[in-house]
């Protein structure tokens, strides 16, 4: 790689008017009937709310910690109980206090009122509140049973054996269908699709998580770093000569693209030997998109899944689909039909893997299994 490129391979994060919650001002993204519940800005109080009728004033005393269930770049995850009504919740707290100041607190508990709006769809963590405690961001919400990074590790590195296609269908329906209500609902593009960000439930839930207040101050932390972990970033993310009109739902579309690969596959698509991130960087900018083969790694694909992966992985971000599109991608259709009849399916497949890391003694809140990690940096 010569110097020149470089320099051309520059990291992007979002300005604050280029933040990932869009038309802030439409009825739609600001429910009026939800308004009474918004939590107090910058405040180390809030309002936890379960449900329409059940909702409670809270401080982090009043929450008891029952420990920590996961790890990422940015905070730490724990499981929590709520004293007054017992509910176990997730309660991811974010190291941000000398990031973040009053003012940016503030624009970041507004939106609160749209996480609270996403308890609507089926495929999204449901948000119970959040709070700022000395500076560091606490969010509450649904406990779910694990992340699909450590699930799918645990099923390739230790089992030996592949997620079915008819259970990569659901993570791609229930993933697309959250995505788009995101887009279209709430106006808010996720901008941080991975594995570690789709958990699933026993009960045979598939949801997407972190986006709105986690994504939102995650930006904000990142903007003060060199860099993040970011390598399931559209090459239009990482080099803006390849965008014309700044962040779209398409950089969500790749980043989806390369998390199905990896998730199906068992192997992060690209390369995990770079020497530095600016060859990795270079890679996803100059080189080829990682293309899925009917059969990859030792592993058999149908022709509509290979298709719909591919889809997503067009490099150019004009060629590349929306949501609406995809929709209509006959991988979808078909795994949509299915839905009612294989979620009891679904639910038995992932009670069946957790039962199988617990035999082995292994927990599916720690990442106990080494695995094809993407390099960080
Ligand atoms: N609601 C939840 N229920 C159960 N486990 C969760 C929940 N939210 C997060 N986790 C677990 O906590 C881990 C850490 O989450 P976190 O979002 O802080 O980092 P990450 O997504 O793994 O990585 P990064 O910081 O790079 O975005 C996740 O990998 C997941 O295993
Ligand atoms: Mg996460």
């Amino acid at each position: 790689m010569d110097k020149d490129n470089k320099k051309a391979l520059k990291l992007v994060f979002p300005s604050p008017n280029q933040s990932r919650t869009a038309h802030r001002s439409s009825p739609q993204a600001l429910p009026t009937s939800r308004d009474r519940v918004r939590a107090t800005a910058h405040s180390d109080s809030g309002k936890l709310q379960f449900s329409t009728s059940e909702i409670y004033d809270f401080t982090a005393d009043d929450l008891l910690d029952l420990g920590e269930i996961g790890r990422g770049g940015f905070g730490s995850v724990n499981k929590m109980i709520f004293k007054k009504n017992e509910k176990v919740m997730a309660v991811k707290r974010i190291r941000c206090s000398n990031v973040v100041d009053e003012r940016e607190q503030k624009r970041i508990m507004d939106l609160d009122v749209a996480m609270r709006s996403s308890n609507d769809c089926s495929y999204i963590v449901r948000f119970y509140g959040a709070i700022f405690k000395e500076g560091d961001c606490w969010i509450l919400m649904e406990l779910m049973s694990i992340s699909l990074d450590k699930f799918y590790k645990y099923v390739y590195e230790r089992q030996n054996q592949r997620i079915p296609e008819n259970i990569l269908g659901q993570i791609t329906v229930a993933t697309v269908h959250a995505l788009n209500y995101l887009k279209e609902k709430l106006k808010i593009i996720h901008r941080d699709v991975k594995p570690s960000n789709i958990l699933l439930h026993d009960r045979g839930d598939i949801k997407l998580c972190d986006f709105g207040i986690s994504g939102q101050l995650i930006d904000s932390i990142a903007k003060t770093k060199d860099a993040g972990c970011r390598p399931y970033m559209a090459p239009e993310r990482i080099d803006p000569e390849f965008s014309h009109k700044g962040y779209d739902v398409r950089s969500d579309v790749w980043s989806l693209g390369i998390t199905l690969m990896e998730v199906a596959t068992g192997k992060f698509p690209y390369p995990n030997k770079w020497a530095s991130v600016f060859e990795q960087l270079y890679q996803v900018v100059q080189g080829p998109a990682p293309q899925l083969t009917r059969h990859y790694n030792g592993i058999d694909f149908s022709e509509e899944f290979c298709s719909f992966v591919n889809t997503c992985l067009i490099k150019e971000e004009k060629n590349r689909p929306k949501y609406q599109t995809l929709l209509q991608h006959s991988f979808i259709q078909l795994h949509e039909k299915l839905q009612p009849y294989v979620h009891p399916e679904v639910s038995a497949y992932i009670q069946n893997v957790l039962e199988s890391m617990s035999n082995n003694g292994i927990s599916q809140f720690t990442t106990d299994v080494q695995g094809a990690n993407p390099v960080c940096w």
